[in-house]
């Protein structure tokens, strides 16, 4: 399987059905459940049908996505990191969500980072957006660590809540990978 990234600690590398077990671990970690939201996925069913419609759709669309994060000595999978579009923002998104035991470790901060030089060198994204809600401190630490700024709020139509908003600006990234 092709590696996409490869940093000091870590491997990022397109996902595929047999991350199935994973992805329902994750998706109902109480981090993601919390700041991003109860998706309905409880079985290796439900994930396969998420791979297909989220991540894999992605790659086959726009050439890009959400990668399994996996520890680079062992290939342990320890959380998702990429970029999405969405038809509701203008330009891709970055998008990370850990496993708890792999939190506090600078390891959302080091796949980010190389998230954001693989799209700037890469894919030559110009613009690149993230989301969080405001109660979400960590993400926003972890955005202004990478040199993301704040540029207001948004409201999805599929949701109540207002949302912050993130911006970067490729161009003027020095990469520090
Ligand atoms: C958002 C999220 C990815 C942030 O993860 P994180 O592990 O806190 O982020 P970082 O990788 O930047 O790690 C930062 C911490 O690691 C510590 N750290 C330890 N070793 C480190 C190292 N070698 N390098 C850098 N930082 C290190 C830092 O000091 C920092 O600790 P602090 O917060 O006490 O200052 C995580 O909280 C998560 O998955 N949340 C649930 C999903 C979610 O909310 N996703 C975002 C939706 S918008």
């Amino acid at each position: 399987m092709k590696n996409i990234l490869k940093t000091k600690r870590l491997i990022l590398r397109k996902l595929t059905f047999d991350e199935s077990l994973f992805i329902v671990q994750l998706l109902n970690s109480p981090g993601w459940l919390k700041y991003i939201g109860d998706r309905g996925v409880k079985t290796e069913k439900d994930a396969k049908l998420y791979l297909q419609n989220g991540p894999l759709l992605s790659y086959e669309k726009y050439g890009f996505g959400l990668y399994l994060v996996g520890l680079l000595e062992t290939g342990e999978p320890i959380g998702m990191c990429g970029l999405l579009k969405r038809d509701s923002l203008e330009h891709p998104d970055l998008g990370f969500a850990f496993l708890p035991e792999f939190m506090g470790k600078g390891y959302a901060y080091e796949a980010a980072n190389a998230v954001v030089v693989y799209a700037r060198e890469h894919l030559r994204i110009k613009t690149l957006l993230a989301i969080t809600m405001p109660e979400n401190a960590t993400s926003i630490k972890l955005l202004e660590k990478i040199g993301m700024k704040y540029s207001g709020v948004v409201k999805f139509p599929d949701s109540k809540d207002n949302l912050n908003l993130y911006k970067l600006e490729l161009n003027e990234v020095v990469s520090n990978v």
